[in-house]
């Protein structure tokens, strides 16, 4: 994997923060914005979308990466997400990352773009359950 410099990381959570106000969320009205970088150095971005079934709601970084994934891309660099107060992602898009990328670089960061959390993806989900456990 590639290492990510400062500028790159800065671009992802500038994308992130901007989408946020595409989330869809008259329930919870807590907004979340994701952009991910893709190994074809691609960007792809996504907003949480909630529903009045409460738990068919989708998370940002979900969003984000299927949307990547339905555009045939599944290996990727890195994520920034964007919340008000810098939120850590969920263990469903934890777990739905990992199937793609488990070396990916999570970054977490807050309205005012200031980075609260720069974690490896495989320490916010050790011991993660993976294809190789289907062979
Ligand atoms: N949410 C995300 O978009 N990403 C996460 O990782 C955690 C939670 C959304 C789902 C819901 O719309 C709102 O935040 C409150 O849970």
């Amino acid at each position: 994997m590639k290492k990510l410099d400062q500028e790159q990381k800065i671009d992802l959570v500038k994308i992130a923060s901007e989408v946020r106000k595409w989330a869809y969320t008259p329930y919870s009205h807590y907004q979340v914005g994701a952009a991910v970088l893709t190994d074809s150095d691609r960007i792809y971005d996504g907003v949480n979308i909630e529903n009045a079934a409460f738990p068919v709601t989708i998370c940002a970084e979900r969003t984000a990466i299927f949307k990547a994934v339905s555009n045939g891309e599944t290996k990727f660099q890195a994520i920034a997400v964007v919340t008000k107060d810098g939120g850590m992602p969920c263990g469903s898009c934890r777990q739905v990352m990992v199937e793609f990328s488990p070396e990916m670089l999570v970054i977490v960061a807050n309205e005012n773009g200031k980075i609260i959390a720069e974690k490896k993806l495989s320490d916010l989900l050790p011991g993660a359950f993976g294809a190789v456990s289907l062979e």
